[in-house]
């Protein structure tokens, strides 16, 4: 009886580790689809993982895994909860919203390594503003020019007022504030005035920005004048209002406003064609496309890597660059992929950087082009001539090694060859567009459960946590033209107390 006992034991514990019966595992599991159910298992530990349930397959969500959002590139899951642990999504459960993700199957469960998560195929759209309430602050798209009641309402999600006025309520969903997804296809960076222009002018959002046609209509197109900037004239270092009759691509989240709903957009693409003077700052850039083609496994196909865009002065260099984030202390730095110039055939401004080199590797979480000759402050507080972005969800941004011989077991998604997942990224410092950056916070460590092939990362050594060595950091170096008012921030890591200390900058040149 005894020895029957032993068996049935080892028996259940046999059962338990093969809970499915597959062929092999571990296994890719790419996975786009409805979200169902989502969980987090500690709603008051901010890097606490969970669970996500798509399409009825529920994915375990490792701890210190960082989500994106559509425009923000590193959200942490718990911050998808509410304190009690339910799910904070606009509008959840009336309206859809899906995620998309790469996982393994391993060890007999699904585990995630990166996940996007997005409302309703992001309710890409496009069409005429057909009206603008200023007071308000929201526009309506596709309905009939000049009727305020026709069309569909959107609002800028912009909880800091970069772009017109605070629309602030949504957060994780607002735009990009710093590189500007609210823009014309040149990249050059527009806004809603946030008074009637017909009463006032907006001074960061000024009508002399759109200049009219002999019609009195705004012209959809045109070259800034080179610096200095006359009396009256289109100012380059201003953004652009967008008007009555502009063609817009959009984005953006469902949300509600009383008893209704509205568009919050966190991406507006305007049909313009705004350039500015060859060689002059400020210019401007976007990245449209960007992939990467990670350098894995040989039994599957490596892609090209991909940087993309499009930038107002044909001219102009672009410098391309991988952004490493030190994992103990969070410090990112620079690493120069290349430069490309702009087509010289073609749409005009519009620059490709392609490579096949695996010297690229290793792939980050963000990637970074600048116009050589430097990047900006502008009054409206970005830097123009600077762009950083995530890699988006497929069909572009992460593309794995793609199977050389059908039949062959599929490789499994090497989440080992990125060191934001395996070595970790460092503190976590919140600053969601609207929310102060903390000082010091936990550590973003390695995917917990490792959802990659082999035995998890070794912990990265970090040098003695107590004292950390104390980080001063006096922001990246400015160029600015004379009289441009810029706003200096100064920032300590790794908890230093904040009173007594004093930060001190210096003009290091002027030119003539
Ligand atoms: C949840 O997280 C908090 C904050 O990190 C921690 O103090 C607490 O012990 C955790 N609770 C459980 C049950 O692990």
């Amino acid at each position: 009886m005894r020895m029957l006992h032993v068996l049935g034991s080892l028996a259940s514990l046999l059962a338990a580790t093969r809970a499915v019966n597959v062929p092999y595992d571990p296994s890719p599991f790419p996975a786009t689809g409805y979200i169902t159910a989502a969980t987090v298992n500690n709603a008051s530990d901010i890097l606490s993982g969970g669970t996500i349930t798509i399409n009825g397959v529920t994915v375990v969500v490792p701890r210190n895994l960082l989500v994106n959002t559509p425009s923000l590139t590193a959200v942490a899951w718990s911050e998808l909860f509410k304190p009690d642990g339910t799910i904070d999504l606009p509008l959840w459960p009336e309206v859809n919203w899906e995620a998309a993700m790469y996982a393994n199957y391993i060890g007999g469960q699904h585990v995630a390594g990166i996940i996007y998560i997005l409302q309703e195929v992001g309710n890409a759209n496009a069409g005429f503003i057909t009206s603008i309430d200023y007071e308000k602050g929201e526009f309506r798209v596709g309905g009939s020019i000049g009727d305020a009641t026709s069309g569909r309402r959107v609002v800028i999600n912009d909880p800091i007022g970069r772009f017109g006025k605070v629309h602030g309520d949504w957060p994780l969903w607002s735009a990009d504030t710093e590189s500007p997804s609210i823009q014309a296809s040149t990249g050059f960076p527009v806004c809603l005035p946030r008074v009637d222009p017909a009463v006032e002018d907006d001074p960061l959002c000024p009508k002399k920005n759109r200049p009219l046609d002999s019609n009195g209509q705004p012209l959809t197109g045109f070259t800034f004048d080179p610096p200095p900037v006359a009396e009256g004239r289109p100012d380059p270092n201003l953004f652009a209002p967008l008007m009555v009759g502009d063609f817009i691509i959009y984005s953006g989240t469902t949300v509600p406003d009383g008893d209704d709903t509205i568009i919050a957009a966190y991406s507006i693409e305007a049909n313009l064609g705004l350039y500015t003077a060859h060689g002059t700052t400020p210019a401007y850039l976007r990245i449209e496309t960007l992939q990467a083609g990670i350098n894995g496994n040989p039994a599957g196909e490596i892609a090209e890597t991909r940087v993309e865009g499009y930038t107002t002065d044909e001219t102009a260099t672009i410098q391309i660059f991988a952004i490493d984030v030190n994992p103990c202390t969070g410090e990112e730095s620079e690493r120069s992929w290349g430069t490309a110039v702009p087509r010289q055939q073609g749409r005009r401004g519009q620059w490709l950087f392609r490579s096949s080199d695996a010297s690229l590797s290793p792939y980050t979480r963000e990637v970074g082009v600048r116009i050589a000759g430097g990047a900006i402050a502008t009054p409206n507080q970005i830097m123009a001539g600077q762009y950083i972005s995530p890699y988006p969800p497929a069909p572009d941004g992460i593309i794995w090694p793609e199977l050389n011989v059908f039949g062959d077991p599929q490789i499994p998604h090497e989440f080992n060859l990125l060191p934001f997942l395996a070595q970790g990224s460092g503190p976590w410092l919140g600053g969601i567009p609207g929310k102060a950056q903390t000082a010091t916070g936990p550590n973003v460590g390695p995917l917990d459960p490792w959802p990659g092939v082999g035995s998890a990362p070794a912990a990265v050594n970090c040098p003695s946590l107590d004292p950390l060595a104390p980080i001063a950091s006096a922001g990246m170096d400015l160029t600015v033209f004379t009289g441009t008012l810029v706003t200096l921030t100064g920032s300590t890591k790794n908890d230093i107390p904040s009173d007594g200390l004093s930060f001190l900058w210096a003009q290091i040149s002027q030119s003539a």
